[in-house]
């Protein structure tokens, strides 16, 4: 076996304290300033020789303390890719270098509040919906045309960089193009059927929401207003082979203190939650509302046709405003709102009657999951399986993976290990698959035991037997939050 090389081939200079004690800057959120490039990864157990490809995953890494309290989706975007191809492996890591990083290391400080300080105290103006944050390209990541693209989950700018060297490629020329004066939310849906890719953004101005399509080859070939009542907080979209399903969740920032310039969030359990429905190219007139109970909705698993009516799987959230407890951690209650275990996230599901106008709705499961990938060949279709997280209570971490049968109602799980935790886990499908589930399950892990991170390669259709292999990292990443699978075959432009 040939030796692993491993090279630091940049180290970002941080001005964050040595004694940094902040919960979401140590331990698993421990963030990395090296980049690094590593090839001929140490194995141990099997790489198949058909998992062809490039996992991406996308972290927050801040370089610099906060100017307020911190939120652990302001740290700055860096992506991890492992590519694999004839039973080998290669890793690198780079920091997405957004116009924000930039700015804040030539000032050597940072200029922008997070999300949850007060926009007011930015020392300049910024990007998001809220205004005036810094636009750290952290949150998602996916590969169209050849290319990754990090976004921002309170919108801005698309960031382009080669899939497998991370080289950065500029910004994506069809944000310019799109309404949304703020720019393009995380969560840009990749269709491989058609290789398109649905986006949408949301803002403060009216219409506060618009929806768009960009072509296999990069253009903007689509972008319509979806007008709300008020600014809202969309987070994520769906998709079947003809609609597409944006939300209106009553969970938006508070009126009285928007005014006065303050952006809190406050979930408002009386008003229903409504879902627009539109033909993929369709026009705002075509837009038909749905209502059902009340809820927030982080991430949606897939959507599919199935006769008139409309289904849409999600993960509920049945306390999507928890109260503070007695006896939460100093520090720790204001991170509330990011675990799993207090906002009861369940697999979920909804069917809209596309002829009647009826809505229906039921529980998938009783565990609490979230971030839950699919095979992507059936992205818009109908499916059985969904791979879904299962989350450290009172943290933002995932203590273990769940192979979901949303037919059957089954579950199959796979935990991580005392102070092992993994990242959003997508499924590679195995070239010449037979059946929906005929492939692997890729993840990042970080050790705190061992202060280490591996690759995790699992067969998905074994999953309770655990990884067929590990592959070494060089050094242990920070936890983080999107991730994606690209098969070799995706990695030219069109
Ligand atoms: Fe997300």
């Amino acid at each position: 076996m040939t030796a692993t090389t491993a090279t630091v081939v940049h180290e970002v200079p941080s001005t964050l304290p040595a004694d940094d004690d902040h919960p979401y800057r140590t331990g698993a959120w421990r963030p990395n300033h090296r980049e690094w490039d590593a090839f001929d990864l140490e194995v141990e157990g099997h790489l198949p020789d058909d998992l062809e490809g490039v996992y991406l995953r996308n972290t927050e890494n801040p370089v610099h303390p906060s100017i307020g309290l911190y939120h652990p989706f302001d740290g700055d975007g860096m992506l991890h890719s492992i590519s694999f191809g004839g039973g080998r492996a290669t890793y690198r890591n780079r920091f997405v270098r957004t116009d924000g990083f930039l700015m804040e290391q030539d000032a050597g400080e940072p200029l922008w509040t997070g999300f949850y300080d007060l926009a007011a105290n930015s020392k300049l103006d910024g990007w998001g919906a809220r205004g005036r944050m810094k636009d750290a390209s952290s949150t998602d990541v996916i590969v169209h045309n050849g290319v990754a693209l990090t976004s921002f989950w309170q919108c801005g700018d698309v960031y382009q960089l080669d899939p497998i060297t991370l080289e950065a490629r500029g910004k994506a020329p069809w944000v310019q193009d799109f309404p949304n004066p703020v720019g393009v939310s995380a969560h840009t849906k990749l269709d491989e059927a058609t290789g398109e890719l649905l986006i949408f953004g949301y803002s403060a101005e009216a219409p506060y929401l618009h929806y768009g399509v960009v072509d296999p080859a990069g253009r903007l070939v689509h972008a319509i207003d979806v007008p709300l009542p008020g600014p809202r907080l969309p987070h994520d979209m769906a998709f079947s082979e003809h609609y597409a399903i944006l939300n209106d969740c009553p969970m938006f920032w508070d009126p009285e203190l928007l005014a006065m310039g303050a952006h809190v969030p406050r979930y408002y359990r009386d008003l229903p939650t409504r879902f627009a429905v539109v033909p993929r190219r369709g026009t705002t007139a075509d837009v038909r509302w749905f209502e059902a109970a009340p809820t927030y909705v982080l991430h949606w698993i897939n959507a599919f046709e199935d006769g008139d009516w409309l289904v849409l799987d999600s993960f509920f959230q049945h306390d999507p405003a928890p109260a503070k407890r007695e006896g939460t951690p100093k520090g720790m209650s204001l991170y509330r709102t990011i675990d799993l275990d207090r906002l009861q996230t369940r697999p979920h599901r909804w069917r809209f009657n596309l002829v009647t106008g009826e809505t229906r709705e039921e529980s998938l499961s009783e565990r609490v999951m979230e971030f839950g990938m699919i095979n992507p060949q059936v992205a818009g279709r109908d499916y059985r399986y969904a791979y879904d997280m299962t989350g450290k209570p009172g943290w933002f971490l995932f203590d273990g993976l769940v192979k979901h049968d949303v037919v059957s109602g089954t579950e199959e799980r796979y935990a991580f290990g005392e102070g092992v935790f993994g990242s959003e886990t997508p499924f590679a499908p195995r070239p010449g698959a037979t059946s929906e589930d005929d492939g692997y399950l890729v993840t990042f892990t970080t050790d705190l035991n061992t202060d280490r991170s591996e690759c995790l390669v699992f067969d998905a259709t074994r999953l309770s037997e655990g990884p067929i292999a590990r592959v070494r990292l060089p050094e242990r990443i920070s936890s983080g939050t999107h991730s994606c699978w690209t098969p070799a075959s995706q990695l030219a432009p069109v």
